[in-house]
């Protein structure tokens, strides 16, 4: 069954890029001069994704603004001939079908989701961390999508790491199946290095059938009094096939502010309008590195 559907969790409270989460969501950082909503929106309609739900929380309405027509602007740069711009500006919007829905409390990301249960439906679904942001030509999701159609199951993105970082991240305990894909036995969330299962951890792409929103509203606050995907996504474990995938590309960490200047340094590099100023731009600090 075709992916039709995206839910993009955006209501979390972003800590780690406080102050300036304070009245910038962290969604709408940018990457040179596009937030990272775009760019996971752009992967997902890639992969053929039409309607995308973003799950928002009062006082991040600015995410719904950037979505929104700006015949102000749209009418001056029309006025100038500033053709390129105009097709920058309207390019979030011709995206896909985007849809918003209200988290009020940041309770957790499997409550996040949750959220989207009625805007999602009976079909399956694509989750989309966007902080997670990940290069590479055709997108993971697309890739993911290809994996889950073959094993006709759900499908969660990993990344191998080094195994001194993988208490930071959910880890999956998987057997594997085929060049990069392994069906998973068991996830857990932050293990420590001698508990930890295996080195593959879990990135913010995951297929799911809509069953995994029966097993959400079955699962009881952790620690924290939050909902957790992973629980949900074990709860699912026991009636479903649910495959690790190892995605070709490159992840970045949009999520926290070094991560988020790796990205743009790495974008900048890449893009063709961008790339000259950019090298010069290393060249002139790497005398400050000694
Ligand atoms: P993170 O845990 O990385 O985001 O969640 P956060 O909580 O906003 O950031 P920190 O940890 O405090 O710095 C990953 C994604 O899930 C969303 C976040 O907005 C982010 O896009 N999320 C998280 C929700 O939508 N609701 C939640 O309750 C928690």
């Amino acid at each position: 069954m075709q992916i039709r559907k995206a839910v993009i969790p955006a209501a979390g409270l972003g800590t780690r890029f406080l102050p300036v989460t304070m009245s910038v969501p962290k969604e709408l950082l940018p990457i040179v001069d596009r937030p990272l909503l775009q760019y996971v929106i752009a992967e997902a309609a890639e992969a053929g994704v039409e309607e995308v739900i973003i799950v928002t929380s009062p006082g991040k309405e600015s995410i719904a603004d950037y979505f929104q027509p700006h015949p102000t602007i749209e009418q001056r740069l029309t006025a100038n001939g500033e053709d390129d711009l105009l097709a920058k500006v309207t390019e979030a919007g011709n995206l896909a079908k985007v849809s918003f829905v209200i988290q009020h409390e940041a309770l957790g990301l499997g409550h996040a989701v949750l959220m989207a249960k009625n805007a999602v439906g009976d079909e399956p679904f694509v989750v989309i961390l966007p902080d997670d942001i990940i290069a590479h030509s055709p997108g993971a999701i697309s890739q993911m999508v290809q994996v889950s159609e073959k094993m006709d199951a759900g499908v969660i993105a990993v990344e191998e790491l080094p195994w001194e970082v993988v208490h930071n991240y959910g880890v999956v305990d998987a057997d594997p199946v085929s060049e990069g894909v392994h069906k998973i036995m068991r996830l857990v969330e932050k293990p420590q290095r001698e508990e930890a299962p295996s080195n593959l951890t879990i990135v913010g792409r995951y297929i799911l059938p809509p069953q995994i929103f029966q097993c959400l509203e079955n699962t009881k606050p952790g620690a924290k009094g939050e909902i957790q995907l992973t629980d949900g996504l074990l709860a699912l474990l026991q009636d479903h096939d649910l495959f690790a995938f190892e995605f070709a590309g490159t992840r970045y960490d949009g999520g926290t502010p070094m991560g988020l200047l790796r990205a743009s340094l790495a974008f900048a590099l890449d893009r063709e309008d961008t790339s000259e100023d950019a090298i010069a731009l290393l060249r002139e600090f790497q005398n400050r590195t000694g």
